[in-house]
């Protein structure tokens, strides 16, 4: 099979499809519009020839428990977003990694996970420092990283380091 889903998760307004336009079409923009759930779909190639590879951007919170569930059955791969500068947004992780160990029981350690702490352009708004987040990713065994979708920090590393993951096709 040469598909592979890359799944995002994470409160409403973190920066969850800010983050995925920034690495899809390489821009940003200020206004807020709530998603319900979007698909991106790249055709990469490799030595054994080409895959497609499907970013599910889902709803924040938790407005669609039905779609989540969906798209974390069949997630390759995921990335937990909080935003650096609304502390209530990393502990509502919690539920999310909890459904991901549910579903994917025995198997979790096949499908990585990063954790992503957004926005750490806004510093006078900050309320999380690093640390916070990567106590956090100590916890769940997995990579950390901080972003910014708009000042474009970290986001090539972030999709970089969960496709050097995905078996090229
Ligand atoms: P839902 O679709 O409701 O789940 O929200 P979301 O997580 O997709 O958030 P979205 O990407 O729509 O961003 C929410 C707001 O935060 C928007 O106004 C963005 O412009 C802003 N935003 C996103 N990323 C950043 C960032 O890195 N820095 C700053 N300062 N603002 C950001
Ligand atoms: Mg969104």
């Amino acid at each position: 099979n040469k598909d592979y889903c890359v799944v995002i998760l994470g409160s409403t307004g973190v920066g969850k499809s800010a983050l995925v336009k920034r690495w899809v079409r390489g821009n940003f923009r200020d206004k807020y519009v709530p998603t319900m759930e979007d698909t991106y779909h790249q055709v990469r190639s490799g030595n054994r020839g080409t895959g497609t590879l499907h970013i599910t951007d889902t709803a924040g919170g938790h407005r669609y428990p039905g779609l989540q569930r969906l798209a974390i059955a069949r997630g390759h791969a995921f990335i937990l977003v909080y935003s650096v500068t609304k502390k209530q947004t990393l502990e509502e992780l919690k539920p999310f990694y909890e459904l991901i160990r549910e579903i994917k029981g025995r198997n979790l350690r096949k499908y990585p996970i990063v954790l992503v702490g957004n926005k750490c352009d806004d510093s006078r708004r900050r309320e999380l420092t690093a640390r916070d987040g990567a106590a956090y990713a100590m916890e769940w065994n997995c990579a950390f990283l901080e972003t910014s979708a708009k000042k474009d920090v970290n986001v090539q590393e972030l999709f970089h380091m969960l496709l050097n993951h995905a078996k090229k096709p």
